[in-house]
């Protein structure tokens, strides 16, 4: 996720913005920059790179001069990360420099009038359309032509700017996307986050949404969306700077689960308009997606559990065909793969080495190749045909959850566009999904915030040595996933099993006390699942279930349940996983486990 710092006051600000930007690198980046005004015009530079690269470029700061200044770490979502993307960015003149962390999600119609008007863009990014944006509204107030901007613009943003003409302020400016203002005896400070700011102040503003705040090198004032002045108090920090670092969560996992909602939204938002999916990175006409006579997902982990997870949503609903297959596998097992048929390659990373074979493996026999990935410029985003990113932003914690949820709901949105192109649903049932998809995060918030009671229940499992999770259809797949939580990072043994199979052997296994976790979110399999909980109860597991609100029948069997809320079965891995996720995380808390590194294992795993 890219990172913001700002300054101005009595010290030199680029030794100032680098410092910042060091302590926000956790956050993740690939190119770096920053603007500075002289005391008569805005200086900038940029690099692609470690930040090590635009300090060796600018000498410490020292070739960029000046008392205020903004500067950016990049996490590139729109373009590769280039040195002509890296931020900030300029209007025509150079007279007007922005920063910015977000997504604005209607800039192909806003680049598109802004040329049309004669403004020549320099970069891919959808961030230089803010600063050409604020040069047509500008007319000698800058706080009138953010006001303006802010109106036009949608998705999330958290900006700085400065104006060459108003060199004694920075402005500040967030919707959606953290930022925050620091207040010290040297100057004013702007940032992402707290650790920027932390070696200058421990008072901090949090900045709300749809808010700006304007900094001189004394005051900070603060102005809503229509211009009218905001009264905001600051706040003491106490954390230290590995806490603040984490957000104020003990750890990345925790602060990572807490981000889904953010990241489901981001990856769905953009891609609904008008009541329509529209994936433009696709590139595929709606003649060939009637075409496509069959779909291979391919993944590794917890990517493949999503794979798992779409067929069920993809033969549902668009009736193609789909084949899921781990990567490691599919590479040597000599698939058949004609032409016609779509090859889905899904990673996080963009870098793990069987999915990387894997598509290199179906490019060579001929077959359309999309990748859902999540990192800008890896290498299954540049090798694959067709490229859809999951805008979780950086994940940390080896254990995946954000990406995961991402890449789940970039699977629903295919499913329902190739659904829709083939004929498969009508107009009532597109909006019915979309309706059930949009309330997914909000959904996903309720579920987090019931975690103190999941960490009560976890409690209960410090000392397991095996856990069996099951489940029937998508009910399988989330137990596949919450079953390799659990196992990769509290050590636990667990296992995932389709319920109906249990009774073919492992049912063996279940003895007096045996935790078994079962996943019930499919209604027209609820009273199978649920004659098979009872199976395993009558043997004697300690049985925890998932299900939907509505479902009490299962508290005659089940010792805990948490109740999901309601939403079309296609979707409820979504829901179901959260609690599932949370789980994992209090038992390897409870076990004193290292979260967000466990043992042997690697975030990208770029060898066989
Ligand atoms: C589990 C986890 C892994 C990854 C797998 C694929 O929590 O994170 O199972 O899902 O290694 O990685 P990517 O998605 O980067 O290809």
């Amino acid at each position: 996720m890219c990172g913001i710092v700002g300054y101005i006051g009595k010290k030199q600000a680029a030794p100032i913005l680098l410092d910042g930007l060091s302590k926000l690198e956790y956050r993740g980046y690939d190119s770096a920059g920053m603007a500075v005004y002289d005391g008569k015009q805005i200086h900038m530079s940029k690099a692609t790179g470690r930040l090590k690269v635009l300090s060796e470029i600018t000498h410490e700061g020292a070739t960029l001069p000046g008392f205020v200044g903004i500067g950016h770490t990049r996490w590139a979502t729109h373009g590769a990360p280039t040195d002509s993307n890296a931020h900030p960015h300029f209007n025509e003149t150079e007279t007007i420099a922005v920063v910015h962390n977000g997504i604005i999600e209607n800039y192909l119609k806003l680049k598109k009038k802004l040329i049309e008007r004669g403004y020549e863009f320099h970069s891919e990014t959808d961030t230089e359309v803010l600063a050409h944006l604020l040069d047509l509204y500008y007319k000698g107030d800058p706080l009138q032509a953010i006001t303006k901007v802010m109106h036009r613009v949608e998705g999330s943003y958290a900006l700085g700017i400065i104006f060459a003409d108003h060199p004694d302020v920075i402005y500040a400016v967030r919707k959606d996307s953290p930022l925050i203002v620091g207040k010290s005896e040297e100057g004013n400070l702007i940032a992402s986050d707290v650790p920027a700011v932390l070696k200058y102040t421990r008072d901090v503003y949090f900045i709300e949404n749809e808010e700006i705040a304007r900094l001189s090198e004394q005051d900070i004032e603060f102005f809503n969306v229509d211009g009218e002045p905001v009264e905001k108090e600051a706040k003491r920090i106490e954390w230290d700077i590995h806490a603040a670092e984490k957000g104020g969560y003990e750890h990345f996992m925790l602060k990572e689960m807490n981000e889904q909602p953010k990241t489901v939204r981001d990856t769905i938002n953009p891609r609904i308009k008008d009541g329509q999916i529209v994936i433009e990175e696709l590139g595929m006409s709606d003649e060939e997606i009637r075409a496509i006579r069959k779909i291979h997902i391919v993944a590794c982990g917890s990517a493949y559990h999503t794979g798992f997870t779409a067929k069920y949503v993809l033969e549902g609903l668009a009736r193609v065909p789909v084949e899921v297959d781990l990567a490691s596998e599919f590479r040597y097992r000599n698939p058949i793969l004609e032409e016609g048929e779509l090859v889905i390659i899904i990673s996080q990373s963009g870098e793990t080495a069987d999915s990387l074979a894997a598509l290199r493996m179906a490019k060579e026999r001929g077959c359309q190749t999309l990748g859902i990935v999540n990192v800008v410029g890896s290498s299954i985003a540049r090798e694959a045909d067709q490229v859809m990113y999951t805008w979780a932003g950086p994940e940390i914690a080896v254990a995946t959850t954000k990406a995961y949820s991402a890449q789940l709901v970039a699977q629903y949105l295919l499913a329902i566009k190739f659904a829709q192109v083939r004929g498969e649903i009508g107009e009532t049932q597109v909006a019915e999904l979309l309706r059930d998809l949009k309330k997914l995060p909000d959904q996903i918030e309720m579920l987090l915030s019931h975690k103190e009671r999941i960490q009560k229940y976890a409690n209960r499992y410090l000392a397991s040595k095996d856990v069996f999770f099951i489940g029937r259809g998508i009910d399988y797949a989330i137990s596949m996933e919450g079953s390799l939580k659990l196992k990769e990072i509290s050590y636990i043994h667990s296992e995932a099993y389709a319920a109906g199979e249990l009774k073919h052997g492992t049912i063996s296994l279940i003895e007096e006390g045996t935790p078994v976790i079962a996943v019930a979110t499919q209604d027209d399999l609820f009273k199978k699942t649920l004659s098979n909980i009872v199976e395993v109860q009558t043997r004697g597991a300690f049985v925890m279930a998932v299900t939907n609100a509505g479902n009490t029948e299962i508290e005659k069997t089940a010792e805990y349940v948490i109740y999901i809320p309601q939403t079309n079965p296609y979707f409820t891995n979504s829901l179901a996983i959260i609690p599932l996720q949370l789980f994992s995380y209090y038992v390897a808390v409870g076990k004193g486990c290292d979260v967000d590194k466990p043992r042997n294992l690697a975030k990208s795993v770029t060898v066989e």
